[in-house]
């Protein structure tokens, strides 16, 4: 075990830093010669079939179920195409009704996930085609799957995901683009598209070079027991996987929320005893943000402030800013997600946690 850590002292944290090279895997080969699109060898669909598609469905569980919400975002926001996302468990059990011609995708890191694995039982049974979105080559799912995408990110040994968990967000960044561009999308937005892509593996390499900085914040942060994710749009889904990061490892109590929605309910929980960390990117969003970041501070919550290069806060009002670079927002979801992987790892370690192998969870759970 020592010797594949290679100098590390968790496979979470080796799995975090790994994450350029397992980008750079997840990406190579599947640009078109032009470079204005994606493209996969395993989808087993003709453009035509897919341009017939009125409606995605992706499924998934835990950790995966938050890289379908960004799939969501960035397919409905780039190829205008309605998208639903639901739980594999309960998606199994609630006989929805669909529409005339949905493609279902399963999104799956191991692909021995038996919610999951029954959801695409129960969708291929109703006749719907059922693609995987999959990281272990010739899973249980990615065999009784109709075809799908590998992730090609290497094994992933820590409980908590990560580099999975940003691969498939980059999977997902990938499938957008490749639907939009047999819809709408123009060439130049393409090709500006995928150059966007292809910088993701050096911004998250800027990303990690603060981890020096965000160690000290999960020194002071590790002895709170509650703690609150915000973030809007493509950052909801990064606060709801913030918080169960920090849940899986730290065992702090920790809730995702979309900021706005805040002040219909979890403010309740404010005070000096429950920090919130707030995404703030640059962008039409940032002030109203700003005003969130606001309530809890006048309410004396800690607030830990995530911002894009070249964005600026009022005077005093975060007590932590982390700074990310500014990037295309297809790229957004993954940058944003390097620093609460290494809040959540820091202040796993700083309680002393075991961080590979926490308490009560399973890498892939294969009972229901
Ligand atoms: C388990 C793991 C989670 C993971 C989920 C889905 O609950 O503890 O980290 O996100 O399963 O796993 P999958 O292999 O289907 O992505």
């Amino acid at each position: 075990d020592a010797a594949e850590l290679n100098g590390y002292a968790h496979f979470m944290e080796k799995e975090i830093f790994e994450q350029p090279a397992a980008l750079e895997n997840s990406m190579r080969g599947r640009f078109s010669e032009d470079g204005s699109t994606a493209k996969f060898g395993g989808l087993n669909l003709g453009p035509v079939d897919f341009r017939q598609i009125d409606r995605f469905a992706f499924l998934g569980c835990g950790t995966a179920w938050h890289s379908c919400l960004v799939a969501e975002h960035l397919i409905e926001r780039f190829a205008r195409v309605p998208v639903e996302v639901d739980y594999a468990s309960e998606f199994r059990y609630r006989n929805a009704p669909l529409s005339g011609n949905p493609l279902f995708f399963v999104m799956s890191q191991s692909g021995e996930t038996i919610d999951t694995l029954g959801a695409l039982r129960e969708a291929q049974r109703k006749g719907y085609k059922v693609l995987a979105i999959n990281n272990t080559v010739g899973s249980t799912i990615a065999r009784e799957a109709d075809g799908g995408i590998y992730q090609h990110v290497g094994p992933e040994i820590g409980v908590a995901s990560t580099k999975a968990f940003t691969s498939q967000l980059l999977i997902g960044a990938m499938l957008a683009l490749h639907v939009a561009r047999m819809r709408d999308m123009s060439f130049a937005d393409g090709v500006e598209y995928v150059n966007a892509l292809k910088s993701a593996p050096n911004l998250v390499r800027k990303a990690l070079e603060q981890a020096g900085h965000i160690k000290a914040i999960a020194q002071r942060l590790a002895k709170y027991n509650d703690m609150l994710f915000l973030g809007r749009l493509s950052l909801f889904p990064i606060a709801l996987e913030g918080a169960l990061k920090l849940k899986e490892i730290s065992y702090i109590h920790a809730e995702g929320y979309p900021a706005a929605e805040m002040k219909h309910g979890p403010i309740a929980l404010i005070n000096e005893l429950c920090p919130s960390v707030f995404f703030a990117p640059k962008g039409e969003i940032f002030n109203k943000v700003v005003s969130s970041m606001q309530e809890v501070k006048a309410r004396k919550g800690p607030v830990i402030a995530i911002i894009t290069e070249g964005c600026e806060l009022p005077e005093g009002l975060a007590d932590e800013v982390i700074t990310i670079p500014d990037c295309h927002e297809a790229v957004l979801p993954i940058v944003a997600t390097i620093p609460v992987q290494l809040l959540s790892y820091y202040i796993a370690v700083a309680r002393d946690c075991d961080v590979d192998k926490p308490r009560n969870l399973a890498k892939s759970v294969t009972v229901e």
